[in-house]
């Protein structure tokens, strides 16, 4: 059969164009009244219609363009049998935006046979864009980021999040926390693993963890973290996506730690 082959260099103003009208979406309904929360997992797991309308408004876009792709999103589940897939999440961080709180963003992925080769994140309330191409380095709205050398835990804020399973389930990140938060200074619970990731991409936060996550809410910002010189370690093989990153010199550090 024959690859396609797509300039993922031109393709990615137009991802970051979909990112933007996602973004409008989240935006007509910030801080209003008809948000429609609904409980998905459990009652720490939510969901709202700007969710639904930002995932049907970039599946759309993709479908216009790319009919053939396989999707995997994070309302609608899994489509197509394609080796290029689009991974979307179309509002990571459902609670800090029911609760009006600004951090959340759209995250969207294109991988292909599972390895991401494009990603794009979009926090449309602080106007951030971040963006890679996989070889290509990343970028901060069109600016390059860099994940900054630091190595000691002692001058290190990282961030974490902790698992919706919390609490039925003791293994919930807990003792991590409570071993990392001694040794580093300071450490944040944001509530967008998307963001984490980019946040430690661009140096703003130095290191991030969290365990059990979806592939959704990953695969745009690892390979942003990557692109800007971060290590991307998965843990806990074999179970859901348990993710560490951190500037290279950090990383064996946090890595003593996190189990
Ligand atoms: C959640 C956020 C949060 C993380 C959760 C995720 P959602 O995604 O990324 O930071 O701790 O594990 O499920 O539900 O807001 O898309
Ligand atoms: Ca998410
Ligand atoms: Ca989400």
């Amino acid at each position: 059969m024959q690859t396609e082959t797509i300039n993922l260099q031109q393709l990615l103003p137009v991802v970051e164009g979909w990112a933007r009208e996602a973004g409008a979406i989240h935006f007509s309904y910030f801080r209003k009244r008809d948000l429609a929360v609904d409980i998905k997992a459990n009652d720490y797991d939510v969901v709202t219609k700007a969710d639904k309308e930002s995932e049907r408004l970039i599946i759309s876009r993709i479908k216009e363009r790319f009919p053939h792709h396989s999707i995997l999103a994070e309302e609608s589940g899994e489509s197509g049998g394609d080796r290029w897939q689009w991974v979307i999440d179309p509002l990571d961080g459902t609670t800090n935006f029911s609760q009006g709180l600004p951090l959340f963003c759209v995250s969207i992925a294109l991988q292909y046979d599972g390895v991401p080769q494009l990603g794009v994140v979009f926090a449309p309330y602080l106007d951030e864009m971040y963006s890679a191409v996989r070889g290509c380095g990343a970028t901060l709205n069109g600016k390059p980021i860099n994940c900054p050398p630091k190595n000691r835990l002692a001058e290190a804020v990282v961030t974490t999040g902790l698992p919706v399973s919390r609490h039925e389930n003791p293994d919930n990140n807990l003792d991590n926390f409570a071993r990392v938060a001694v040794e580093v200074r300071g450490v944040r619970l944001r509530g967008s693993a998307a963001l984490d990731l980019c946040y430690t991409a661009a140096g703003f936060l130095d290191g991030f963890w969290e365990m059990d996550l979806h592939l959704w809410d990953i695969a745009a910002g690892a390979l942003i973290a990557e692109e800007a010189g971060a290590d991307v370690v998965y843990f806990r093989p074999g179970r859901p996506y348990s993710i560490l990153v951190a500037s290279p010199a950090l990383t064996p550090r946090l890595s003593a730690l996190i189990r």
